[in-house]
């Protein structure tokens, strides 16, 4: 908001995450992230602070940002910080012209709850929920850039009018701005990380059907996504997804669909969430099979840390989950990744995180490819040959080309993907032929989170 030349005043309780904004670090990796950040300080336009009451103060329209994990005791999500900002906006004095703002992903039904506690503490305030669909790795061009918007207000209020001049500034009339009630706009978050996560399950459910077949999941992707209607994205088979937002969302969704009373319609989404998790099993049990039944002792190379690429996450990451597989199953593990390596170290003090690629792979007895970095697609197979003990790689995101690997002498592996190729391609999958993710500028480091 910043960017587009609102002033803007962040608050959030953490005052070390307060104290490093405001001297222009950013506290994860994220593409563009810091260059933004240090623009805006230096105009002027952007600040940070712990109090709540300052943002008062400040401003009109409060925007509610804050996360919504899985609680620890079911599979709901926990809203307690986003009931403890509106407590925090009311106690501070919220405006009868202001305007708050949701953009947390929360189970339907909430918005509604929170208006009720907002018009009777702060009366002539309202409430809009306004969700957002950023990619982590692709946020800074997400936000500014957004597919659609998406408004949940009350009729007959300002939040539309507002939400409209403010996002004025960053899209045209060709951006689909979708105007609707509070219940619809909660869902249409939930519902697309569930229509996602399915989408990778189903996938990944074929990859299971190929292990017993014979079959290829790859070319069966490519061949699927030749119709329109199914399309090519979303449809990588490999250990399955991750992060702060897939994994939590189609839990927390479950849960609250069995407290509205139509639990079986999203049953299935308990079925996607299985298939997810095989996915990291089956991993694992791949490992064992190449290692010869034993993992005890033996030097395994994890090559990617963070549940995707271009990201320094590692919440519920598929490949440190693996990792930690191995390693509970008595196998050195040494882990790369290029830039969630400070986070597992700080997490996953048993896994030894090495400093490059040569550095995970030496004396390795096998390798598993688990984030799907630019950078392992384009690993010289011939050169790491030299490094390892015995040249076996699982590719646990279907970023490595199996011709050039084998032709190098590797054994190539892949969940739902035959051990030797049966038949002669005659064109590479459309996976392969992937644009390339964006590298990662060298003026941004990642730092710990
Ligand atoms: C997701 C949604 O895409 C985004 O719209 C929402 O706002 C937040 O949640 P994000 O968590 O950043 O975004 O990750 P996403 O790009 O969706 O990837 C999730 C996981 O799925 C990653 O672990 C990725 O490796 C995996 N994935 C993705 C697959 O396994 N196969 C695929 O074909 C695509």
């Amino acid at each position: 908001m910043a960017e587009l030349g609102f002033e803007v005043l962040g608050v959030d309780i953490d005052a070390n995450r307060i104290r490093q904004l405001s001297a222009g670090d950013t506290p994860f990796y994220e593409p563009g992230l810091a260059a933004l950040l240090r623009s805006n300080l230096e105009a002027g336009r952007l600040s940070f602070t712990c109090s709540i009451a300052a943002a008062v103060d400040h401003a009109d329209v409060h925007f509610v940002c804050v996360g919504t994990p899985q609680r620890p005791d079911s599979q709901a999500a926990d809203l307690r910080h986003v009931d403890a900002v509106i407590s925090g906006l009311i106690a501070a004095g919220l405006g009868p012209r202001s305007l708050v703002v949701g953009k947390s992903t929360v189970p339907v039904g909430t918005t509604a709850r929170l208006a009720a506690r907002i018009a009777a503490a702060a009366p002539g305030a309202e409430l809009a929920w306004n969700p957002e669909f950023l990619r982590e790795g692709f946020a800074v061009e997400d936000t500014l850039h957004p597919d659609r918007l998406v408004f949940g207000v009350t009729s007959g209020g300002r939040a539309e009018a507002v939400l409209r001049a403010l996002y004025s500034r960053m899209i045209d009339a060709s951006t689909p701005v979708i105007v609707t009630d509070y219940a619809t706009a909660e869902l249409v978050k939930v519902a697309a990380n569930a229509f996602l996560a399915t989408k990778i399950s189903f996938i990944n459910a074929m990859s299971e059907v190929c292990d017993a077949t014979g079959g290829d999941v790859v070319e069966l992707a490519d061949a699927l996504a030749h119709d329109d209607r199914i399309g090519p994205l979303f449809l990588r088979a490999g250990i399955g997804y991750g992060g702060g937002c897939l994994p939590k969302d189609v839990r927390a969704f479950q849960a609250r669909a069995r407290e509205l009373g139509v639990g079986p319609a999203l049953s299935f989404l308990g079925e996607v969430d299985a298939v997810n998790m095989r996915a990291r099993a089956r991993a694992v049990r791949l490992a064992h099979e190449l290692l010869g039944g034993d993992p005890m002792n033996r030097a395994v190379a994890v090559l990617g840390a963070a549940f995707k690429p271009n990201s320094d996450d590692i919440r519920d990451s598929p490949a440190l989950d693996v990792a930690t597989a191995l390693r509970r199953d008595g196998a050195h593990v040494a882990v790369y990744d290029p830039a969630a390596a400070a986070n597992a170290r700080d997490r996953h003090p048993n896994l030894h995180i090495a400093d490059s690629v040569i550095g995970a792979v030496a004396g390795a007895e096998i390798v598993l490819v688990l984030t799907e970095w630019s950078e392992f697609r384009t690993l010289d197979p011939a050169a790491l040959r030299r490094h390892v003990a015995r040249p076996v790689v699982i590719d646990g995101r279907g970023v490595l080309d199996p011709d050039a690997w084998r032709g190098a002498g590797w054994t190539y592996r892949a969940l739902g993907r035959p051990p030797r190729p049966a038949t002669v391609r005659h064109h590479a999958p459309r996976h392969l032929a992937e644009r390339p993710l964006p590298e990662r500028p060298t003026s941004e480091r990642p730092t710990s989170e």
